[in-house]
């Protein structure tokens, strides 16, 4: 090695380590990035400190914006991720980039209080495992929520301690602060569904973490708009379900038998207009009512069950083919087989109810790996 060589690295490895990594998940946040990061800087004075944005390809130039950045401060990293959606898994990815001793997570819209981190920081210093920035403890507030959205709130942090048995004022709050040893203490069991990261990571830790709440007001929005909506209900529904029955089904399968449940309503509703009201024809009412409800039962799949892969534009119209062909050989399948254990004499209820199940999980096996692939 030439002595200049040993001379840079002896620099750069003595330049104090990364003590606290911050993970700013973000999507089509382009106005905020700037904000962010003067707001972090100015928080976070005497702590060696370094943020990762994690973005999901943002439509309006989110990643340049934090790559530009990065280009005069050392400080800024982006994990630029392409053909997936979610929060909670961008949270994950953005602290399992991380080195440093601890890792915070916060949204990029400015609506938590940075300057709490120091706090956070040290109440896990001093020994808790998990510090979390809370809206509900004395001297925490919701800033300037309006009334539904409050009511919502606490509606889903009702459930979510009924069902968790998470005691916490605020298991909701997105804004939290580990160590990282705690981290990958529970990363193995994350369900990553959704936009719940904190609540994933306090019911998946046995034994239960040893938590800090850090009151603070949660701001106004000022640039950009929530992505959180109605479907996030359904996402908070699926997290709360893999947490409960996880282990035996995949909450996927729960998910995509829910909406071929919808389907069948709808074949039935399509079926009775066409046959009983306007055609008098079973079987063209028939005909036109599968395909109807497999048009609806792609698109709430699309919508519900594979959120975090939806396919739009064009991709849509080709995955709508693929999830089409792929349900037709199900609907074959399930005849098939219910055709055949009929004619060995099994029960007529227990031959079709067996065609459905194997019809059903052809359909989901099959578009889980060629519709919604990535
Ligand atoms: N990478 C990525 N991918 N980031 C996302 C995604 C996504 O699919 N969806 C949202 N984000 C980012 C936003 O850009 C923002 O930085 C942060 O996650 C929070 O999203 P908002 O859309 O602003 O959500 P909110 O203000 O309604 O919800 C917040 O408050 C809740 C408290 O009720 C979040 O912090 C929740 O985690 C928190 O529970
Ligand atoms: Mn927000």
């Amino acid at each position: 090695m030439s002595m200049e060589n040993s001379l840079v690295s002896e620099t750069d490895r003595l330049s104090p380590c990364i003590e606290l990594t911050i993970v700013v998940p973000v999507f089509k946040e382009v106005g905020n990035v700037d904000r962010m990061v003067a707001a972090l800087d100015a928080a976070l004075n005497g702590i060696k400190w370094e943020v990762v944005f994690v973005d999901d390809d943002s439509p309006d130039g989110t990643a340049s914006a934090v790559s530009d950045i990065s280009s005069t401060d050392r400080r800024v990293r982006l994990i630029h991720r392409v053909g997936r959606r979610g929060l909670s898994s961008a949270a994950i990815e953005g602290m399992m980039s991380s080195t440093a001793e601890y890792v915070a997570v916060i949204d990029g819209d400015l609506q938590h209080d940075e300057t709490i981190i120091p706090q956070m920081l040290t109440a896990v210093k001093d020994g808790a495992d998990i510090a979390i920035g809370t809206r509900y403890v004395e001297g925490g507030s919701t800033g300037e929520w309006d009334g539904t959205r409050e009511k919502i709130s606490r509606f889903a942090t009702w459930v979510s301690q009924q069902m968790t048995g998470v005691k916490l004022s605020d298991p909701m709050s997105g804004f939290f602060l580990v160590g990282r040893q705690t981290l990958l203490g529970v990363v193995h069991g994350l369900s990553g569904l959704g936009f719940k990261i904190l609540l994933d990571i306090l019911t998946t830790a046995r034994p239960a973490l040893k938590v800090a709440e850090i009151p603070y007001t949660f701001r106004i929005r000022e640039e950009g708009e929530s992505k959180l909506d109605t479907s996030a209900a359904w996402d908070f529904t699926m997290l709360l379900i893999d947490k409960k029955v996880g282990f035996l089904l995949p909450v996927r399968f729960v998910s995509f038998a829910f909406v071929g449940g919808l389907g069948i309503i709808v074949h039935f509703l399509t079926l009775t207009v066409i046959y009983q009201v306007v055609e008098k024809s079973f079987f063209w009412g028939q005909a036109a009512a599968m395909a109807i409800s497999m048009v609806f039962n792609y698109w709430l799949n699309n919508k519900l069950t594979y959120r975090d892969k939806r396919r739009t534009g064009i991709h849509w119209f080709t995955g709508l083919l693929s999830f089409m062909g792929i349900c037709s050989l199900g609907g074959a399948a399930n005849v098939g087989i219910a055709n055949f254990l009929y004619a060995e004499e099994m029960h007529w209820v227990l031959s079709a109810l067996a065609g459905i199940i194997v019809g059903a999980v052809w359909n989901y096996a099959a578009t889980s790996l060629y519709t919604w692939r990535k």
